[in-house]
């Protein structure tokens, strides 16, 4: 640990990793959330700490356990976290990695009381749903930074992840497959980058696809 913060091959670097997924409230006690642990964004926080990063964690609705050694920010809504990733990029970021589950969907309004039941008075209860900011699209101007995305797909894995690669201004994108990512302890996942190049993962447990993902990431910093 402590060689790799003089001599790993992100030492000097600051890395701000999101990770988990978030909760967006429907009144103080029910949230609309996903199945993301934050396995995945804390065993890259993990890997880049190793190899001598200065490490903001910003978490939001997690399971796992964050590892020591990086600084842990809590936000736990869309909202949250996109101000959260703002200050932190604001105090210096030479990466941002979003492995973040962040809702697409908030409730119009959060009830400022728990909604009862029996005041539905229907079998039936609705709620009206608007878009969250997307984030990394949010950050589409914002140079200076390597910016590495997460892409969840059920199907056409490659043309959503290709899509959203070039919409959000991505370096690269992380493709997973979202029926089996989020919530496992292990993954398999296909990188794409930019220039056009593809990278294949085996599926190996989160900690030790960390390593690798963090590695070629370095690789992004030099170019
Ligand atoms: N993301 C974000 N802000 C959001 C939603 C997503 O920054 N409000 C980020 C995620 O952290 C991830 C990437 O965008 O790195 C792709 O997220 P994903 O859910 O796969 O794609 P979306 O663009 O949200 O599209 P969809 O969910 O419809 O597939
Ligand atoms: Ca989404």
């Amino acid at each position: 640990l402590a060689l790799g913060k003089k001599f790993g091959v992100l030492a000097g670097k600051r890395l701000v990793i999101s990770a988990g997924g978030t909760h967006e409230a429907i009144d103080p006690v029910r949230f609309i959330g996903n199945r993301s642990s934050g396995a995945m964004g804390f065993g890259l926080a993990a890997a880049a700490r190793d190899a001598g990063a200065d490490v903001r964690l910003i978490i939001g609705a997690a399971s796992a356990t964050p590892p020591l050694g990086t600084q842990h920010i809590y936000a736990e809504s869309a909202a949250a976290m996109q101000a959260a990733i703002e200050h932190a990029i604001e105090q210096g970021c030479d990466m941002l990695i979003m492995a973040a589950a962040v809702a697409d969907y908030r409730p119009v309004s959060v009830a400022d009381n728990k909604i009862k039941k029996t005041e539905q008075g229907d079998q039936s209860l609705s709620l009206q749903l608007t878009h969250t900011t997307d984030i990394l699209a949010s950050l589409k101007e914002r140079t200076g930074f390597v910016k590495i995305g997460f892409a969840a797909e059920t199907h056409d894995l490659e043309q959503y992840a290709q899509a959203k690669l070039t919409r959000k201004g991505l370096d690269a994108i992380v493709a997973n497959d979202a029926r089996t990512a989020l919530g496992a302890s292990d993954n398999a996942v296909t990188v794409f980058s930019r220039d056009g190049q593809r990278w294949n993962f085996a599926r190996q447990a989160k900690t030790e696809l960390a390593q690798q993902l963090i590695a070629l990431f370095s690789s992004f910093l030099r170019r």
